[in-house]
């Protein structure tokens, strides 16, 4: 359900005593095409979902941060800025006061808050739930100290309470999406150069729609698999002589160094490269305005990539995946780091109920539980919004 700001701010007035100072929400995100590339130095092509985090801030005068969550309503973590660091909290509120953690190490001072989070994007899902709570925060904190930071920087002091204090090892991605959206568009992330472009994104012009599914099946960054992913390509990237696997491009896979590399570092370094020509070519294509049904089978290459190459998907996120191309999706892929998580389908919109009715059906003749769809665009970035 959609998260009204003037419920978030009566809840705050009811929790606190006073009125909130402002409310700023961030949204979740869908990534397009462009997976486990951010850490690549490579390209991504996100976009904002309308599901979000809204954050309802006061200041206080006392250097200790309070912060509640609508999610987790019995508790409140009480906290003072001074003595955060790595290891000092856990759990939810890791994400929130992470950020006030990593504005202060990033020279920022901020001074004592009362913050109270709800939200709207489904958790543990891969759609960026925690992104969209540590946005929220960063932009709300940033304003409220009248810190004049660029929402690059934003994104970066976000990643790294993600990093540091909640101890998932991500690149930026999400943070970019969550501060970068814009309605209608999606966002070329170049995490080499930090550069961020729009791109047009109209499905509903051409009578398509990009349908999501949750399969539900747990999906952890925190867990180990992310990392060693990111370990193997950073042992590729050495073994290769190159700073990142963004410097090797889709010829090289055919060279001498490449073959020289031991089989599982060849897989990884496989989808790495080939992930990052395909983001190109989908902008390219939707930069020439060409039909968006010609990126569907780019999109079925990146999942089959991630599934036999990177090995991050799981056994839900395929069948998701065949059902839908078999009711006739134009492409589909899993979204987000893998594991679990959701699958994206790119969907005539008069096939729509077709598609979503194949992958219930075939999650039904698997034996997973009920996967939850629903059809979604791109919106808008972080934003103050009372
Ligand atoms: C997660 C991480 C991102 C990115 C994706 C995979 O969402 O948070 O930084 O690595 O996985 O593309």
């Amino acid at each position: 359900m959609a998260v009204r700001a003037s419920t978030v701010g009566d809840v705050f007035a009811g929790a606190y005593g006073r009125p909130p100072a402002g409310l700023w929400a961030a949204p979740g995100r869908v990534n397009l095409i462009g997976e486990h590339t951010d850490y690549n130095d490579g390209f991504a092509l996100p976009f904002a979902l309308a599901h979000r985090v809204v954050c309802a801030a006061a200041p206080r005068a006392d250097g200790q941060a309070r912060v509640r969550s609508q999610q987790a309503p019995e508790e409140e973590v009480t906290v003072g800025i001074a003595d955060l660091g790595p290891g000092t909290v856990s759990g939810w509120a890791a994400y929130p006061l992470g950020v006030l953690w990593a504005l202060q190490a990033a020279g920022h001072p901020v001074g004592g808050v009362d913050l109270l989070l709800d939200g709207d994007v489904p958790l543990g899902a891969g759609l960026s739930s925690s992104a969209a709570v540590e946005c929220a925060v960063a932009l709300a904190v940033s304003e409220l100290s009248g810190l004049d930071l660029d929402r690059t920087a934003l994104a970066g002091i976000a990643r790294r309470a993600e990093n540091d204090i909640v101890g998932a090892p991500t690149g930026v991605l999400d943070q970019m999406i969550s501060l970068h959206g814009r309605a209608g568009h999606l966002m070329l992330l170049d995490t080499r150069s930090m550069q961020v472009e729009s791109v047009p994104f109209d499905l509903d012009r051409r009578g398509l729609v990009l349908l999501v599914f949750d399969t539900r099946a747990p999906h952890r960054l925190v867990d180990g698999a992310y990392a060693e992913r990111r370990r193997a390509c950073e042992r590729a990237a050495a073994h290769l002589g190159l700073p990142a696997l963004r410097d090797l491009d889709v010829a090289a896979l055919d060279g001498p160094a490449f073959a020289s590399l031991p089989a599982e570092l060849r897989r990884r370094t496989r989808h790495v490269v080939t992930e990052n020509a395909r983001v190109l070519a989908v902008v390219a294509a939707l930069r020439a305005d060409a039909d968006p049904r010609v990126v569907g089978p780019l999109l079925t290459a990146s999942h089959l990539s991630l599934r036999d190459d990177f090995e991050v998907t799981v056994p839900e996120l395929d069948v998701a995946v065949e059902a839908a191309l078999g009711a006739g999706a134009h492409g589909a892929r899993m979204t987000g780091g893998g594991f679990g998580g959701c699958v994206i389908a790119l969907v005539d919109s008069a096939r729509a109920p077709d598609v979503s009715d194949a992958v219930a059906a075939a999650f039904r003749d698997s034996g997973f539980s009920a996967p939850r769809s629903f059809v979604t665009r791109p919106a808008v970035g972080a934003h103050r919004i009372a």
